[in-house]
Parts: C-alpha cells; structure tokens; sequence
C-alpha cells in the first residue's frame, strides 16, 4: 500500500474518514427533518463515491451536465437522476432520451418554453414521456422563472405539451425568506387550481443545515458539502476538519523570507476566488496566504507565520472551491491513516455537453 508520504506532488487527496462523515453527517440531518437527500454529483464526478451517498440513504442523485448522467448510468447508476439544466438543441434531446430509456426515473429542468417545446418535441419522437420540474429564480438571479405565476403559467403550458409529465419546482441556492415566500405563493396557485406538485427541490451546501426552514421541500440537492472547502468553511457551514479534499503540494522555492512558491498553480487550484481573499488555505501554516497563482505555481505569503515551510516542505492546501478542482485531475487519492487506500479516476471529468 503506498504512503501518503510517498505520493508524488502536486496530487488530489480525499481523506475517506472525513468524507463518510460528511456524507453520514448530511444523510442524518435531512431525514431527522423528512427531507429527500439528492448529493449533486458536480463536486466529485466519481460514480463510487456516488453510490456511497445512495448507500447511506440517497434518493438519487443531481446532475448538471448530459455527459455527467452518461457517465454515472454506464456505472450503473440508473435509479433516479436530476438533470438540473436546460437541455437545448437536437443533438442533446436525443442523448436526453435515450438516457430517459435506461434509467427508473430521470427527470429535467426546464425555466422557459423553448426549452419545454424542444422536449416535449424530442420525447415525441422518441416515445417516451418525459418527467420535469419548472426551475424558479429565488434570489439567486441565475436561470429560473422569475415570478410564482410564471411558474405556474410555464407548469401548465408545458404539461399540456405531448408526453411532459410535470413533477414540480426547483430552486437554487434556498434563500431565507425569498424562496419560502416563492415556493408559498406558487404552491397556493397550483393548490387552487388542483394540480399536484410531488416534488419541491431546494439546493447548496450553505443552505443545508437550514433547508428544514423551508417546509415545502421535499428534497434537498448538496454537493459541496462530501468533500468541503474553504468556501464552505467561510460561510460556518464546516470546519477545517471537514474539508476532505486536499491539494498536497511541495515548497519549490523560498525566494524571500516571507515568500514560499508551491508546486500546485492555477492548473490545479484553479483561479476561482469565490469570493475569498487568497487561493486556499495552507493546512500546516493557517496563517499563510496563497496570494498569486502562475499556472504551475502558488505563491504564499508567509509574513503572519511565525514557522515557515522550507524547500522541499510539504504542505496540505484546502482549495476555495472543491468542485472544480476535481475537473482539473485525472484522479484522486483516497486516504486514510497516512495510506492511500484507493484512486479513483475522475469518470466524469471534462463532461461539460
Ligand atoms: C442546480 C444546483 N443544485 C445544487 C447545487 C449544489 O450546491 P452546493 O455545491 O453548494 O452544494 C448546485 C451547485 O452549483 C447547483 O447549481
């Protein structure tokens, strides 16, 4: 078995106790609370870890991109799977359906009525009906309707359409109290008017330990929140020692008293800031800061540390966003204990159509 000590740098490491944690951690909270548990499979893009989350009480998981549900049904993940795009042009109705043919129950989001046409016109075609959920813009000012009526309005042309088959609403993230109000609204509308809504889908790590505020949800969608980062950390939602990704990384260079250079650049940290002050979060130095990323280099500032790494230290860096790390990889390092237990090719990697 291969030391952790012994991995070559710059590598991708998952620590496997952190992550059963996280994942039990999550599965426990939504079903104290009667809520769905649906992990987005964007952050780790690695079917085993997948079925770890349906192992420990998953309903099925979240997808964002067509290539993504490929992957995870050619590994057997064919339960049940959200699609949670608008899915536009031939080429993509078609794999969405033969898609729909393999799996229990896929279903897809939908926000306007091109989209919902280009579906229904697709499922036509291929005779399958075709389950989806009208997508509601709640504060986050991304896709999404952006008005409980147009929700309802949308629901109602687009279930009218050949083989659509309405399932209900989605939103993300949930935002206190805009989606409450939204989803309230809306739901009234459909009560009224006698049309069932069995699913309400709410999403985001950040917004998970609280999704029980938000009584119509009958599901939740988190990805983030198996591995953590420093993202996460900074909104309180985990500590440090939840984070299970970590880039390990070798000082190369100590040009100045105060400056370290790592080995792991934007090619690996990648340069989403997400809203933070530097690039990650050096594990052995807290008070460090990765100020600059050249594409194979990391530049830390080591002022505030009162230790400084020397050439050749190793370091562990927490990235800011984990989920686009994994698309930066071929594969991750499962560890436990200093051992590497398993490495997992990152299957979906790259699946952007
Ligand atoms: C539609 C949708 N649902 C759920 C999630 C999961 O959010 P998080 O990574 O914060 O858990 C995302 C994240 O981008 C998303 O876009």
């Amino acid at each position: 078995m291969t030391a952790l000590a012994d991995l070559d740098t710059p590598v991708v490491t998952v620590d496997l106790d952190i992550m059963r944690e996280n994942i039990r951690r999550v599965q426990a909270h939504l079903a104290r609370h009667g809520i769905g548990n649906r992990p987005h499979i964007k952050t780790h893009k690695i079917p085993e870890i997948g079925k770890m989350q349906i192992a420990a009480g998953a309903t099925g998981i979240t997808c964002q991109k067509l290539g993504e549900v490929e992957v995870f049904v050619d590994a057997g993940v064919t339960d049940d799977i959200l699609l949670t795009f608008n899915i536009l042009g031939e080429p993509k109705t078609d794999r969405l359906m033969t898609l729909v043919k393999r799996v229990r129950r896929l279903a897809v989001v939908l926000d306007n009525d091109v989209v919902a046409q280009a579906l229904s016109d697709a499922a036509a075609r291929h005779g399958v009906d075709l389950h989806f959920l009208v997508e509601c813009d709640t504060g986050f000012g991304r896709t999404g309707v952006q008005t409980p009526d147009e929700a309802f309005a949308l629901a109602r042309r687009a279930m009218r359409l050949p083989r659509m088959r309405f399932d209900g609403l989605m939103t993300f993230p949930n935002r206190d109290p805009n989606t409450r109000d939204f989803f309230d609204a809306a739901l009234s509308l459909f009560k009224q008017a006698g049309i069932p809504v069995p699913v309400v889908s709410g999403g985001g790590t950040p917004a998970l330990f609280t999704a029980q505020n938000f009584p119509m949800l009958t599901e939740h969608r988190a990805g983030t929140c198996v591995y953590n980062d420093a993202m996460v950390v900074s909104t309180g939602t985990a500590g440090w020692e939840n984070c299970a990704m970590r880039v390990r990384a070798t000082v190369v260079s100590r040009p100045t008293a105060t400056r370290a250079i790592l080995d792991a650049g934007s090619k690996v940290l990648t340069s989403d800031l997400y809203f933070m002050k530097g690039y990650g979060h050096v594990m052995e130095y807290p008070e460090a800061a990765i100020t600059a990323l050249s594409e194979e280099h990391g530049t830390v500032d080591l002022s505030a540390c009162a230790e400084r790494p020397k050439v050749g230290d190793v370091v562990h860096v927490v990235p800011n966003h984990c989920c686009v790390v994994t698309n930066m990889v071929d594969e991750v390092y499962g560890v436990r204990n200093g051992a590497v237990e398993v490495v997992w090719p990152v299957a979906a990697r790259g699946k952007i159509r």
